[in-house]
């Protein structure tokens, strides 16, 4: 394991040890993925954890270490079609989806049917076993909003037949379904709308894929950054360890039930001001790049968290110098 992602563990399992007894049992669908895997190891130490995952933008290298750990199990299942468990849970955190836009422009069945049945399946689950649930959702609700900083009273403005709809609507039912669940069954629902997130362990995959991750795989290799439009359309960008360490608070804590909240940073930052900031903390001689404007682009995005401030007593630590220092860290230990 990276020093770094070890070092960022170790802080995270201290959050767990104060907000968890121990001795749970935690299922995470998505767990083999980029947040899901920094979960899993977070809560290992502390908890029966089981993650499902079906590996379709996941890989098992980023829970490979974690084989042969008793408090461990891996399990190939796609949570949106029929599988069974007679295992009962404490705890589910349901992060199974297909986040990158890339991937799921080319498969947008898939990404709707996750989102939509596949929490629906993971919802009867925890109704049979009374578990409490955290469901990932996404600042994508939101769509192009037009209140910045978003608060989480805002419905949103999404093209719901647009390039983005399978993510963007999906996530929107698989919101409506946990408060369904929880109105009519009364389960323990927890929403997160996570907003971009980076750091050791993001794929990278794709011309459209995430910001962070291109830029950093095409600056440390000399070649151009790709910036989409203008580049001065914003987004806010938060450090896995922070965003994780909300995750935790949200599913543990006292006072979550039934209740969403914004995850993210708040500070505001051009896609342009990113770019040029990787290429400087890489001291690469890469160029900045303007292709055409990619569709449905929302044109600015930042969280007001003052909910999972006051709620969660949790905001985030880790300035983006210092986050994208320690993730560029990591994709430069990858590439050798
Ligand atoms: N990282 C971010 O910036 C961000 C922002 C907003 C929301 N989120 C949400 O957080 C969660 C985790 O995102 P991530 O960045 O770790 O993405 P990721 O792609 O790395 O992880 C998603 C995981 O879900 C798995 N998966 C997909 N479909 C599945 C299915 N049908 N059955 C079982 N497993 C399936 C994938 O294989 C993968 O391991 C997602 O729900 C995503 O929508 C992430």
């Amino acid at each position: 394991m990276h020093p770094i992602i070890r070092n960022d563990i170790a802080n995270l399992q201290k959050v767990v040890k104060d907000h968890l007894e121990g001795g749970q049992s935690i299922l995470i669908t998505g767990g083999a993925g980029f947040l899901g895997s920094w979960l899993c190891d977070s809560l290992v130490a502390n908890a029966k954890v089981a993650c499902y995952d079906n590996l379709s933008t996941g890989k098992p290298g980023n829970v490979s270490h974690l084989k042969g750990n008793k408090n461990f199990v891996f399990k190939s299942v796609d949570v949106a079609s029929k599988w069974n468990t007679n295992q009962k849970f404490d705890l589910i955190l349901h992060l199974a989806s297909r986040p990158s836009p890339d991937d799921y422009q080319k498969h947008p069945v898939e990404t709707l049917a996750v989102s939509t049945q596949g929490t629906r399946n993971v919802l009867e689950l925890a109704r049979r076993s009374d578990s409490r649930i955290l469901f990932a959702s996404t600042s994508e609700v939101y769509g192009d909003p037009a209140i910045i900083p978003t608060p989480e009273t805002y419905w949103g403005n999404v093209n719901p037949i647009g390039l983005r709809s399978c993510y963007d609507e999906g996530k929107r039912v698989g919101e409506a379904m946990c408060m369904a669940y929880h109105r009519q069954y009364g389960v323990d629902t927890r929403i997160v709308r996570i907003f971009n997130t980076y750091g050791p362990r993001i794929g990278a995959k794709g011309a459209y894929g995430r910001a962070v991750p291109r830029f950093i795989v095409q600056a440390i290799n000399g070649k151009p950054v790709t910036v989409y439009g203008d580049g001065k359309q914003t987004r806010s960008f938060c450090y896995v360890t922070d965003t994780v360490s909300a995750m935790i608070r949200a599913v543990l804590g006292k006072k979550g039930k039934g209740e969403v909240f914004n995850v993210g940073n708040p500070r505001e930052v051009s896609i342009l001001d990113l770019a040029k900031t990787i290429i400087r903390i890489t001291k690469s001689k890469s160029k900045i790049v303007y292709l055409a404007e990619a569709p449905d682009d929302p044109q600015r995005r930042c969280p007001d968290i003052s909910k999972a401030r006051s709620v969660l007593n949790w905001s985030p630590r880790v300035g983006l110098n210092e986050g994208l220092k320690r993730t560029i860290s990591w994709f430069r230990s990858e590439s050798n």
